[in-house]
């Protein structure tokens, strides 16, 4: 029987697969264990379920030198975790690829669709009492339907998103490192950015794509462009995003991720045309709960000398 470390509350079924398997945590509270505790922790179990909020760092791995195997990160992001420092230290880790792409495109898409049309504002003001009745000229967004969307990634999520924009009769291109020899490849970004109604970002957090959407590359995005970004809050620099929605240098920005979650870059609070969720990607119930199952399952496969689909290994 090992001893494996829940960090976080968990929805669903997924805890169950651990079977006999004794279960430390989570906080009663559902506190993100400090480093210190994540340090303290991983010295005494075989393995760590957690969320992409815990930094599962060299710091940690090294602490479960000799007892930990296995971390099931429940994500398909895996920024968080030191995969090169678990690979020395011949802890697998797996992720939840596969299970979320379709709901985590359902978020992209609502985030496209409330940019462009204006919704947050437009709920604010009716909430508020502000709205006057029906005027020809109010709130007037920008079309969906018939616009061109750039996908930067095309990997799962950003085809599923692909998928919903056929359906809008949007024209669709994509920019990823290697030619993916699909339809719409544009093998520069910086020739894709311009071309765009619609930029919606699908690349993994990490050093590689961190603020690959920076201050010179906003500026090649049309005045009359939405930027959505449901991957990792790193890719884009916050701050000159916030300037550019400030100085009216775009038209809209949609955000489900940020680069120091759960702050949010204070100027992107009170520019214009914002639409911020709190990352919620991933978040219906049926998904993250298979995520969970997913990752103890891919937990329990090591524990038990089995190789699991989902492991992750270093590029
Ligand atoms: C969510 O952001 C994930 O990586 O699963």
């Amino acid at each position: 029987m090992a001893r494996i470390l829940v960090t976080r509350r968990m929805p669903g079924d997924g805890l169950s697969l651990l079977g006999e398997h004794e279960v430390v945590g989570p906080n009663p509270d559902d506190r993100p264990f400090t480093r210190d505790e994540l340090c303290e922790q991983a010295g005494g179990v075989d393995a760590i379920v957690c969320l992409l909020t815990d930094r599962i760092d060299e710091r940690v791995l090294e602490a479960g030198r000799g007892r930990l195997r296995v971390v099931g990160n429940v994500a398909v992001g895996y920024d968080n975790v030191d995969i090169e420092a678990a690979a020395r230290l011949a802890v697998a880790v797996c992720n939840t690829p596969g299970v979320l792409d379709e709901t985590t495109a359902d978020i992209a898409f609502l985030l496209i669709l409330a940019a462009s049309r204006r919704a947050r504002e437009a709920e604010a003001e009716l909430r508020d009492g502000h709205w006057q009745g029906f005027r020809i000229d109010h709130l007037l967004g920008r079309d969906v339907h018939g616009a061109t969307l750039g996908l930067v990634g095309y990997g799962r999520i950003a085809r599923a998103v692909a998928r919903r924009a056929s359906g809008f009769g949007m024209r669709v291109f994509h920019h990823a490192r290697r030619d993916t020899g699909c339809e719409g490849y544009v093998a520069s970004l910086d020739q894709l950015i311009p071309q765009v109604d619609i930029l919606s970002l699908h690349v993994p957090g990490g050093p590689q794509t961190r603020h690959l959407i920076d201050a010179r590359r906003i500026s090649l995005l049309r005045r009359s462009a939405v930027l959505v970004n449901t991957a990792r809050g790193s890719v884009v620099d916050e701050a000159a995003l916030a300037d550019a929605l400030v100085a009216g240098r775009l038209f809209a920005a949609g955000l489900d991720v940020y680069e120091r979650e759960p702050e949010v870059h204070p100027r992107l609070l009170t520019a214009p045309r914002t639409v911020l969720l709190p990352h919620i990607g991933s978040a219906s119930l049926a998904t993250r709960s298979e995520m969970v199952r997913l990752a103890v399952r891919g937990v329990t496969q090591v524990l038990a000398g089995e190789t699991p689909p989902n492991l992750v290994t270093p590029d």
